[in-house]
């Protein structure tokens, strides 16, 4: 699925609001004249604080905004929640779903992980659902059985809406280590498989991305690989000047071939 490559800033828990505001009025100057939209989608996920100045900002371009997490339903008693609801009221049309930190420091297990999809859905969200194994699983060869039981709960349902599947090694996360690109497309390619198996309709609305360490010199490398869509980009994402490299790096990999 060579295409359109995807790149998607997690800033996770940074930038103040205004800090966030600045960096999107920063991103639309220096991408002003080249980007080519139909080589390279950006999607900016800043904290929930800062998605309506962030996407006040950017309404008049094509860079989307994602929430970083979601908790089910609409509206109600759930002190400190935000629903998918609120999340696109406030300007988004993405939110990460499952990421490893939520897994991890919040006890997300694949059951509501894959009700939070459905949530994503729900609200006209795109979910960006994350899986990848620890070090652990990795070194004990459970890589490929740790993430197919990850998709299974949200491939078992019939999908209501597009999605983008980021794999993201645990290990490769804020480390500055990366799999071997070709790892990563073999992944990429078990993943495709499952999807042609459980949403034979539905194949092509799902992108598979790649996450962990990514930067713009390693990130053609996950870019080669067939069914690598784009990258889910954490630390590197945080710095204008990066994110405008990665940019760059994937619109130049995409017009070569
Ligand atoms: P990183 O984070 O790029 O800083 O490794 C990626 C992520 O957590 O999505």
């Amino acid at each position: 699925m060579q295409g359109r490559a995807l790149l998607i800033g997690n800033w996770k828990m940074n930038k103040t609001v205004e800090g966030s505001a600045s960096y999107a009025r920063a991103l639309i100057r220096a991408l002003e004249g080249w980007w080519d939209t139909k080589r390279v989608g950006v999607v900016l996920a800043p904290t929930a604080l800062a998605i309506s100045a962030v996407g006040r900002t950017l309404s008049s371009t094509e860079i989307d905004v994602a929430g970083q997490n979601l908790e089910l339903g609409t509206e109600g008693a759930l002190t400190g929640g935000i629903s998918g609801y609120l999340l696109y009221e406030a300007g988004a049309r993405w939110v990460i779903v499952g990421h490893s930190e939520r897994r991890q420091h919040f006890a997300e297990g694949d059951t509501l992980v894959a009700e939070k999809v459905g949530a994503a859905w729900q609200a006209g969200l795109h979910p960006i659902v994350c899986i990848g194994e620890t070090e652990t699983e990795r070194e004990q060869g459970a890589t490929q059985r740790v993430v197919s039981q990850q998709l299974e709960r949200i491939l078992a349902k019939p999908p209501q809406g597009p999605l983008t599947i980021a794999y993201e090694p645990v290990w490769a996360i804020g480390s500055g280590r990366v799999p071997e690109p070709e790892e990563v497309g073999k992944i990429a390619d078990r993943i495709r498989q499952a999807l042609r198996a459980q949403w034979p309709e539905a194949e092509n609305d799902v992108a598979v991305l790649y996450g962990g360490s990514v930067n713009h010199q390693n990130l053609g490398g996950f870019l080669d690989q067939a069914e690598v869509s784009g990258a889910l980009i954490g630390g590197a994402s945080l710095i204008v000047e990066e994110m405008v490299a990665m940019v760059r790096a994937a619109q130049e990999h995409r017009g070569t071939r």
